[in-house]
């Protein structure tokens, strides 16, 4: 059901220097700076020949970010984000499985205008999974 690797997401206290990073000591061409109000992010993107690195910074009072770089002082990786074919069949078969899934377990359109959810965690070892319709 799962079919590529879309992204993984980093969380970062300050989005200037951090893309500054990838681009002047890594070499990596990056995008700029988004600003996602509705999921309170802004994000740059890292592009690379076989996939991309989101850095996302707390956007706004009640970022869902928040909370998660107040536990990880220095950053780190937040997410990783999977596509699949047929984002209402997987949800349904999550479901059917106990898997949680966050929200109201409809998917939203994400930063890529495309249908994401989110899966808890605790049923994926730990790993915050986004799930991305193709
Ligand atoms: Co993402």
């Amino acid at each position: 059901m799962i079919t590529k690797f879309n992204h993984v997401a980093i969380a970062v206290k300050n989005i200037e220097s951090a893309a500054e990073l990838y681009k002047n000591i890594l070499g990596a061409e990056v995008s700029k700076i988004c600003n996602y109000p509705n999921h309170g992010v802004s994000v740059v993107f890292v592009k690379l020949s076989n996939t991309k690195i989101e850095l996302m910074q707390p956007l706004g009072k009640d970022s869902p970010i928040e909370n998660f770089l107040q536990k990880n002082q220095n950053g780190g990786i937040h997410h990783i984000c999977l596509e699949v074919k047929d984002i209402f069949t997987v949800r349904d078969k999550l479901l059917e499985n106990g898997v949680k899934i966050l929200g109201n377990e409809e998917p939203k359109i994400g930063a890529h205008n495309k249908p994401v959810l989110f899966l808890h965690p605790k049923d994926f070892n730990g790993t915050l999974i986004e799930l991305e319709q193709e």
